[in-house]
C-alpha cells in the first residue's frame, strides 16, 4: 500500500499537532453551545474521532453519507444524501466536518441542505483545503491545511475506497489512478 506513495505531506504528528488546535479553537469557541458535529462519511471519520477527542467541551455527534464520484478523481457536482442526520438540528449550533474541500460543490450541497433545518448556526471544519480548485465561494471557518492540485490520500481520504487507512496524507503516483 505505501508503495503506492510518491510522497507524504503530512506525516501523523503534523497532523496530530493540527488536530489539537482545531479542537482547542472549536472548544472555546463553542463553549456550553452543546453544538452538533456532523461528519460526512465516509472521508472525514478519522479527522472526526480524532477531532472530538481534542474538544473538551459537550457535543453531540451525527453522520451524513453522501454519494461519491466512483473511481473518478475529479469532481463531478451530482451529490445525492445516502444517509441523513438524525439529529433535529433546528435551533442548534452545527459544526460540519469534511475531509478535503476540492470544486467546494459537495459542500455547498451540504450547506444548502442543511441550511433548510434552520440551525441556530451553520460552521465548516475541513481538514484539507485546495483553494486553487474551489468553483463556488463558500467560507470555511476552521481549515487544517491548504494543499495544491494533487490527489492526495490516507487519513480518511480514498482513491477508489483504498488507502483510507494510512496514518498519513500523501500524494498517490499518477500511474496508479490513470
Ligand atoms: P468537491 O465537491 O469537488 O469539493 O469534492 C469533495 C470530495 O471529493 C471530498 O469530500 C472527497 O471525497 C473527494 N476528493 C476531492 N479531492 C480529493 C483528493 O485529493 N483525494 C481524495 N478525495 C478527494
Ligand atoms: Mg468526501
Amino acid at each position: 500500500m505505501e508503495n503506492d506513495i510518491l510522497r507524504i505531506i503530512l506525516d501523523e504528528d503534523t497532523l496530530k499537532k493540527r488536530v489539537k488546535e482545531l479542537g482547542k479553537k472549536i472548544s472555546e469557541d463553542f463553549r456550553d453551545e452543546f453544538p452538533v458535529i456532523i461528519c460526512i462519511l465516509r472521508g472525514g471519520v478519522i479527522f472526526f474521532s480524532d477531532l472530538i477527542k481534542e474538544i473538551d467541551t459537550h457535543v453531540e455527534i451525527d453522520f451524513l453519507s453522501l454519494s461519491s464520484y466512483g473511481k473518478s478523481t475529479n469532481s463531478s457536482g451530482v451529490v445525492k444524501i445516502r444517509k441523513d442526520i438524525d439529529t433535529n438540528i433546528e435551533n442548534r449550533h452545527v459544526i460540519v466536518v469534511e475531509d478535503i474541500v476540492d470544486s467546494g460543490l459537495t459542500l455547498k450541497y451540504i450547506f444548502e441542505y442543511l441550511q433548510k433545518h434552520n440551525p441556530a448556526s451553520l460552521n465548516i471544519c475541513t481538514l484539507l483545503d485546495k483553494p486553487d480548485a474551489h468553483k463556488t465561494d463558500l467560507e470555511m471557518n476552521y481549515v487544517g491545511f491548504n494543499v495544491g492540485n494533487e490527489f492526495v490520500v490516507g487519513y480518511g481520504l480514498d482513491y477508489a475506497e483504498k488507502y483510507r487507512n494510512l496514518p498519513f496524507i500523501g500524494i498517490l503516483k499518477k500511474e496508479i489512478y490513470t
